[in-house]
């Protein structure tokens, strides 16, 4: 699902998040491993005041481990739970269970010095569209869970999903805007295919995919297309076109469909596993 987001639209994003997150303890914030700066939003630290923090970078079998652990240590640092998911698989949900789980003990042992027993955790999923939310919550919550229905006063209109006696879900995640305002972060998001491609150019996009790539992971084109890394972005999208026969009438090569070529061999993993961007 893409989306095309309008100052309407986050208005109506930014209101459903504030009204949902007073009733909730702990964030689990999602965003992708491939760019765990650019699809993370920074609106969510002032939603989010004073709760539980967990970052799950989702897709964590589309990026680089190696970067991915780097992210992971960076968000550690910055005083955030975290753990690395693929939420397809279900792999890393032990790990955020734990990390749940510890969270719900600090918590129980505060409720219970101010007198309040037994009251259950409460999560709510955020993140970018596309970002992998409802993937999540299906593996994480399984198929055993039962909505526990709406409680009168406290929680209307909600639907809580019981994940053990200790832990409740917010069955709606909370949808989080990208950071529009820079071009860096537009970009990559569109290489990963969150934003609507029709906006932005895919020659364009595929030259400076070509660039990142020849830069912070040499080999891998050349490995792809049996071409050289050698020349400037356009001149290795041409080289694309030229070696997989994407050509227009009149023998001329076809960047455009060059560059749509690329982007699909990056996105299904034909490339390999590639972080876009590094802890600073
Ligand atoms: P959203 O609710 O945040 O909008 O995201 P959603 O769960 O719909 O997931 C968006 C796409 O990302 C889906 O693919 C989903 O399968 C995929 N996805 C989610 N988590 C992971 C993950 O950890 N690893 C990988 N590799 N992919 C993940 P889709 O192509 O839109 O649909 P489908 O092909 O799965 O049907």
């Amino acid at each position: 699902m893409h989306f095309q987001w309008y100052p309407g639209h986050m208005t109506k994003a930014r209101r459903m998040m504030q009204d949902n997150i007073k009733l909730i303890d702990i964030v689990v914030e999602l965003v992708d491993a491939r760019i765990p700066y650019s699809s993370k939003n920074p609106d969510i630290d002032d939603l989010a005041r004073g709760k539980y923090r967990l970052i799950i970078l989702n897709k964590a079998d589309m990026a680089d481990a190696e970067v991915t652990s780097a992210w992971e240590q960076y968000y550690k640092e910055k005083g955030f739970l975290v753990a690395k998911v693929n939420s397809q698989k279900g792999a890393g949900i032990r790990e955020v269970k734990k990390l749940i789980e510890e969270a719900c003990k600090e918590k129980k042992e505060k409720d219970r010095k101010r007198g309040i027993l037994n009251r259950p955790l409460r999560a709510m999923v955020a993140g970018i569209p596309n970002v992998g939310k409802s993937t999540f919550i299906n593996s994480f919550a399984g198929k055993a869970c039962a909505k526990t229905g709406n409680k009168p006063g406290v929680t209307k209109g909600k639907q809580w999903i019981k994940i053990n006696k200790n832990v409740e879900l917010l069955d709606t995640p909370g949808i989080l805007w990208p950071k529009f305002e820079d071009q860096a972060v537009g970009l990559r998001l569109a290489w990963i295919g969150s934003i609507k491609e029709e906006i932005l150019n895919a020659p364009e996009m595929a030259v400076e995919l070509t660039e990142f790539l020849k830069t912070c992971y040499p080999g891998v084109l050349t490995e792809r297309y049996a071409i050289s890394e050698e020349g400037e972005g356009l001149q290795i999208l041409q080289d694309i076109a030229e070696a997989r026969g994407c050509l227009i009438k009149g023998g001329q090569v076809d960047t455009e469909k060059a560059a749509l070529l690329l982007l699909d061999d990056f996105r299904s993993l034909r490339l390999g596993r590639i972080s876009l961007e590094q802890p600073q």
